[in-house]
């Protein structure tokens, strides 16, 4: 009985021995394995970490290469422009011209800076009369001093142009069949028997001068001229007319 019994602890000692063995053995496999993980994840980060490194300096250094006075510049131009938005809305321009200077009972402002220089702009603004005809709708806003003048304009040079524009051109080709332009000037500015040739004047002369070319002419050709005065056509009207002029 005694002898049954030991042999079977024996045998148990051995079974558990080996089992013992056997797992340290694992450990030890398993230990070796996360080593290698955590050498290769610190050699991957290493080496990211150096690609941080070269990409920071190399930020640094272009960042070096702009001019502060060019960063000074954007920041000062970002806040004008922020200015003039504000005084667009709270001056109520945005009631005539729409919000994004998309048009309505004033014209259309896409674009504008593209189109006039600053001069007849500021007066647009603040003397209309003078720049727009003696009999402007657009209210006078005088109160304006020239910083906020400036704002404003440098907002309006942020609204490009847009679906708008190709769409007053196509009405001042309507307009300018309607108004009989192209029975002097031709169907498309190439010049008639009675007319000269319009080809390429929106390039010559600014558009400020044309609109007085079509309303007023006689000031520009002196008195004798075979041009009619288009007194009566809209502001709007003689804008898109001239939209139309710059297609040839
Ligand atoms: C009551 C409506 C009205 C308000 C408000 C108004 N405008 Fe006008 N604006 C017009 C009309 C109409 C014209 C076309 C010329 C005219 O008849 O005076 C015009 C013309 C202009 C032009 C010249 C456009 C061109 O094609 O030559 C500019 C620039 C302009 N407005 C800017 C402004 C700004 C900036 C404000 C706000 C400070 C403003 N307008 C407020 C109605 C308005
Ligand atoms: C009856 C013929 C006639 C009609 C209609 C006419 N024009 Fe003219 N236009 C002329 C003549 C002639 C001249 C040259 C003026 C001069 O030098 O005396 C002229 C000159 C011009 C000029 C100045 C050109 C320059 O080189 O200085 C413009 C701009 C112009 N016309 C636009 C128009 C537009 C836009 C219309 C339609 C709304 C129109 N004209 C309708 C006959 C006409």
């Amino acid at each position: 009985m005694l002898n049954k019994i030991s042999s079977v602890l024996v045998l148990l000692f051995f079974l558990t021995g080996t089992a013992y063995a056997q797992s340290i053995e694992e450990l030890k496999k398993q230990l070796d394995e996360a080593k290698e993980m955590l050498e290769q994840q610190k050699e991957a980060i290493a080496s990211q970490k150096a690609t941080i490194d070269a990409l920071e300096k190399a930020l640094k250094e272009l960042s070096e290469k702009i001019p502060p006075q060019v960063i000074e510049r954007e920041a000062h131009l970002k806040a004008s422009i922020a200015r003039g938005k504000e005084l667009y809305i709270s001056k109520g321009c945005l009631e005539c011209h729409g919000g994004e200077g998309q048009g309505g009972k004033g014209p259309l402002l896409k674009g504008i800076t593209l189109k006039y220089g600053v001069e007849y702009l500021a007066l647009s603004v603040t003397n209309p009369a003078i720049s727009h005809g003696a009999k402007p709708s657009m209210p006078a806003f005088t109160e304006l001093k020239d910083d906020e003048v400036r704002d404003i304009l440098d907002f309006l040079a942020t609204l490009t142009p847009g679906r708008e524009n190709l769409e007053r051109i196509e009405r001042g080709k309507k307009l300018w069949n309607k108004l009989g332009c192209l029975a002097c000037h031709g169907i498309k500015g190439e010049g008639g028997l009675t007319g000269p040739s319009l080809r390429g004047l929106t390039k010559k002369y600014n558009y400020e001068w044309i609109r007085l070319c079509v309303t007023d002419p006689v000031v520009h050709h002196g008195q004798k001229t075979m041009m009619p005065a288009f007194t009566e056509v809209p502001f709007m009207d003689v804008e898109a007319v001239i939209d139309y002029m710059n297609t040839f």
